[in-house]
């Protein structure tokens, strides 16, 4: 089994610093673990201040360094039992003796060790010593004592050591223990899927059907947009353990079991409701709607008689929904749709870019066998650069079974990212 470089989004970890001398790597590793997506907040013993200074730290976080327990101006901030909520993992290294002792007899007198016993957090030491002060009764029997305690030990390495001598104790590299944690964030996140679904707790926002415009009260601008694409969607993504909101424009379809639906009847209608979502909380926007390009300039408010051979309308352009979500601050995790008849996959990935989605799902319309009307589709699924994971081919299916394929595109790009699936 072996793991790419991936991304794990909204996972915090704290990295308590402890005083030995592998303390220089752990500056390394708050750069692996910064690549792979975790916020990182480091809590640095007074021990540890000897050999690297805190700013090095907080300008490779991000974040201000956290050193002292009883300091006023520090508990203002974000105080101890803060951060002990904050963490999802609590990784101490390097581990001296010292703080495995601590942690062992459960003192309690400096921000560290009392961060160790109010988190609910997984707790991971990193032992690095002296060869003898690790083989030493005292430290095995701590360590054993912490074992039973629920901590996880990533055992040191053995090679030479700073103070010359040769034999067990190094720190593991900052890439190797990186993995490891990215690998435990991996396997949790796959526990919840399998046992909750693949979007679990996920809220989810999807458009469907067509727009219409009206010209006046009796007539409107629409298309052929049948809105099962997005209907199949929703109950897939339902299926899939989400909280799923169909912003649907007017099509004859049952709402599926378990969806919240709004309707719609104008793209301007369509984009309100739809940012009204993202205001509720929206993890994943999904746009299948076939929204009108253009609206009538000026609606009118009687219907229109019938008179002289020609009649003109003025067309504005309406809003792109999806590119509009997708430019807010706090955007969702954006799925586009594109319909072409020609150059299907160039066309799809521009408008991956230029809409600044993560994924998009093109299909060619000129197939008489699959798309709009139709039960049927066949796609293929590109993802943001970001992601570094290959295009899929989704073969002709039902749209259920193609909507299955999606939340699992979904899904992976999510949380496992670059993960290979097949080296899982
Ligand atoms: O540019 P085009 O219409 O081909 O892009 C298709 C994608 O953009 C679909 O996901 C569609 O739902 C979305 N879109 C939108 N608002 C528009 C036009 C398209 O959200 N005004």
């Amino acid at each position: 089994m072996s793991f790419d470089l991936s991304v794990i989004p909204n996972k915090n970890i704290v990295l308590a610093v402890t005083g030995g001398i592998a303390a220089y790597k752990s500056a390394i590793l708050v750069r692996r673990l910064k690549d792979a997506g975790f916020n990182i907040r480091v809590v640095m013993t007074q021990g540890a201040l000897a050999f690297i200074t805190p700013l090095t730290f907080q300008a490779l976080s991000g974040n201000p360094v956290h050193t002292e327990l009883l300091n006023p101006e520090a508990e203002a901030g974000m105080g101890h039992i803060e951060l002990a909520r904050w963490a999802d993992l609590l990784l101490v290294a390097p581990a001296t003796c010292d703080t495995l002792a601590k942690f062992a007899t459960g003192l309690a007198d400096d921000l560290l060790s009392t961060l160790y016993l109010a988190t609910k957090a997984p707790v991971w030491v990193v032992p690095a010593m002296n060869q003898q002060m690790w083989a030493a009764k005292a430290t095995q029997r701590n360590l054993a004592t912490l074992v039973d305690d629920g901590v996880h030990v990533i055992m040191p390495d053995s090679g030479s050591q700073a103070c010359g001598d040769v034999g067990l104790g190094r720190m593991p590299e900052p890439e190797a223990i990186a993995y490891q944690v990215k690998a435990y964030f991996h396997q949790a996140q796959r526990a919840i899927a399998e046992k909750f679904g693949l979007l679990a707790g996920k809220r989810v926002a999807i458009t469907a059907g067509p727009t219409r415009e009206a010209i006046d009260p009796v007539r409107y601008i629409s298309n052929h947009s049948t809105g099962k694409m997005g209907f199949a969607l929703a109950a897939a993504c339902y299926a899939a353990g989400a909280k799923v909101t169909l912003i649907a424009g007017p099509v004859s379809l049952d709402t599926p079991n378990g969806v919240r639906r709004v309707n719609v009847q104008s793209a301007l209608q369509m984009l309100d409701q739809s940012l009204a979502q993202l205001q509720e909380g929206c993890d994943i926007f999904i746009a299948t709607a076939a929204v009108a390009d253009y609206r009538v300039a000026e609606v009118a408010e009687h219907k229109i008689k019938k008179s002289g051979d020609e009649l003109a309308v003025n067309l504005v352009k309406n809003p792109d929904i999806v590119a509009t979500i997708a430019q807010q601050e706090k955007r969702p995790f954006m799925v586009g749709f594109a319909a072409e008849t020609r150059q299907v996959e160039e066309y799809a990935a521009g408008k991956l870019v230029a809409k600044k989605l993560d994924m998009i799902a093109c299909n060619d319309v000129s197939r008489a066998d699959i798309g709009f009307a139709s039960d049927q589709n066949a796609m293929t699924v590109f993802f943001a650069d970001q992601y570094q994971l290959d295009k899929r081919d989704l073969e002709k299916a039902s749209k259920q079974e193609i909507s299955q394929q999606l939340v699992e595109a979904i899904h992976d790009a999510l949380h496992f990212n670059s993960l290979k699936k097949d080296e899982l």
